[in-house]
């Protein structure tokens, strides 16, 4: 099983992007530590951050060609502020109609109203938000979970 990662805008500042809000730990400690996990769930995991939004649909794009370098059974994704904006990331996902996992390290409902409203969740397995870090393990979790009932 290979699965994907994909962080968006501005996580490649965490660590020092307001911590009270999204922790101390660095996308670098994350990736790490996912990576941890991924080996010790048997599946094999690649971690990609942009800040840009094409970028992003790209690496989907890449991730729906199932015979290509990039290809991933799974996705988990915190696509940051394009989750509340991007019709083409969104897009790009049911595209590939690649089964995902949304995430995020805050509550976006407990912050501002721009922020209640994901152009994604309807479409993933399953959201997972305001656990900061641990956001991602639970969603990595879920996701194989998911993936090895439905095969
Ligand atoms: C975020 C929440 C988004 O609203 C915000 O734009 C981010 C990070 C989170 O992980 O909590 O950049 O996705």
């Amino acid at each position: 099983m290979r699965l994907l990662v994909l962080h968006g805008p501005n996580l490649n500042l965490l660590g020092q992007r307001e911590p009270g809000l999204y922790g101390c730990s660095t996308l670098a400690a994350i990736d790490a530590s996912l990576a941890r996990q991924a080996e010790g769930l048997g599946v094999e995991l690649e971690s990609f951050q942009s800040n840009h939004e094409g970028a992003l649909v790209d690496r989907i794009q890449q991730a729906g060609d199932r015979s290509g370098q990039g290809a991933a059974d799974g996705i988990v994704i915190n696509a940051a502020a394009y989750t509340h904006t991007s019709v083409a990331i969104r897009d790009a996902l049911l595209a590939v109609a690649i089964p995902y996992v949304e995430v995020h390290l805050s509550n976006v409902h407990a912050r501002e109203t721009f922020r209640h409203r994901s152009l994604l969740a309807d479409r993933a397995v399953g959201v997972i938000g305001g656990f900061g870090a641990t956001s991602y393990r639970l969603a990595l979790d879920g996701l194989v979970s998911h993936l090895r009932e439905v095969r």
